[in-house]
């Protein structure tokens, strides 16, 4: 026991440890050993194990993030609570604050669930089970209109990150992987010309970044709960099940070479989403998934694309790649396989969105 908790604790530098140590001493509860949680890409995550029960996740924020989403992170999930929905929850310090501050950054301390997260689904039960935990979780937050504390832009602007992968290239005409950018650039302009503005409204309360790892699972693989709360936004529904859908269903690593978009994943997802929210999108809204899906996958290839040129993103592999630009083209190439695919099976897909959403009534 004593041997396993030093060698979770040995994963941890000190002056992570001595940090988290500093930031714990500001809540009520004992606490015994501290493990990294890997799976998140922005936020540093820290399991906090107690004597009793299952214990806490402690973060430090990443800079991008503004303190007060500890604000919406808190009044929303308090009302999931209330409605009896599994999910995690801030806990207050002992002077109740949201959070600590700590050395230029921001800690905050979270109930944990038991469950666990994967990188991506291995069947279509796995997406079925999604579908409902997002479906439940939009059918919950249904009639909060009132703003939230605090307001998030919007994300997804395929025409914002179209221009943004346009001004890289126009920056970097000398980079080394100009010519396979330009290649995808083309090809990402074009698909996207084709497809249609999703529906503008109405703006229902989204979780912002639904994709797979930010949904917990039990150890018999039923649904618990979404995670990763700190892009909660009011929003259209369209990119909220897009980028959830994009994520889910293609089932490889993301930066495969090979992507596909798996119908029987997205038919299962449907059914567990409708499942839990009859009557809850309107027919605009439905109607508008697969073209939104797509859209997801284009802006995310668009993202990408400009990111290799300017070779940044918060995380890659040197083990698999020469240069972070490397990495991102990659990963842009498979989004845009992902969304060929799509493309390719697209009557098939509303084929499924007409059988859930309309009961069967309609062929
Ligand atoms: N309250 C919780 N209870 C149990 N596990 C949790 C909890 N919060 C987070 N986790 C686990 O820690 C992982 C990382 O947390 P989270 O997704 O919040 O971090 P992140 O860095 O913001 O992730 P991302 O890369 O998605 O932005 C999750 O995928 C999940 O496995
Ligand atoms: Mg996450």
């Amino acid at each position: 026991m004593q041997s396993a908790q030093i060698t979770r604790m040995s994963l941890i530098s000190t002056q992570l440890t001595a940090a988290a140590t500093t930031v714990l001493a500001a809540y009520d509860f004992q606490w015994h050993s501290l493990s990294l949680l890997t799976g998140g890409l922005i936020n540093t995550t820290l399991r906090v194990e107690t004597l009793n029960g299952p214990g806490y996740v402690l973060q430090r924020l990443h800079p991008v993030f503004d303190e007060a989403v500890n604000h919406n992170l808190d009044l929303v999930t308090r009302e999931l609570a209330r409605q009896g929905l599994t999910t995690p929850l801030l806990i207050r310090t002992r002077e109740h604050a949201r959070a600590v501050p700590l050395d230029g950054a921001v800690w905050r301390v979270l109930s944990r669930v038991p469950g666990h997260s994967v990188d991506a689904l291995s069947d279509a039960a796995g997406a079925q089970v999604a579908g409902a935990v997002l479906g439940r979780f939009h059918a919950a937050l249904a009639d909060w209109h009132a703003p939230l504390p605090h307001i998030r832009p919007p994300v997804h602007d395929p025409a914002r990150h179209l221009a943004a992968l346009r001004g890289a290239l126009a920056a970097h005409p000398g980079h080394r992987l100009y010519p396979e950018v330009v290649r995808l650039a083309l090809a990402i302009t074009t698909q996207l010309a084709d497809l249609p503005a999703w529906p503008a409204g109405p703006a229902r309360l989204v979780h912002g970044d639904p994709k797979i790892s930010n949904l917990l699972f039990d150890a018999q693989g039923r649904g618990l709960c979404l995670v990763d709360l700190d892009t909660l936004a009011h929003g259209p529904v369209v990119p909220e099940l897009g980028d959830a859908f994009r994520s889910w269903c293609n089932p490889g690593p993301e930066d495969a070479p090979q992507a596909s978009f798996a119908l029987d994943f997205f038919a299962a997802a449907i059914e567990g989403y409708a499942s839990q929210t009859a009557g809850l999108l309107g027919p605009a809204e439905w109607m508008g998934l697969v073209a939104g899906t797509q859209t997801i996958y284009l802006e995310l290839a668009a993202r990408f694309a400009a990111d290799a040129l300017e070779e940044r993103y918060f995380g890659w592999s040197p083990a698999r790649y020469a240069t972070r630009g490397e990495h991102n083209l990659a990963r842009a190439g498979n989004q845009l396989a992902a969304a060929q695919d799509l493309a390719q099976q697209a009557d098939a897909a509303t084929a499924i969105l007409v059988r859930h959403f309309t009961g069967g009534m309609k062929p």
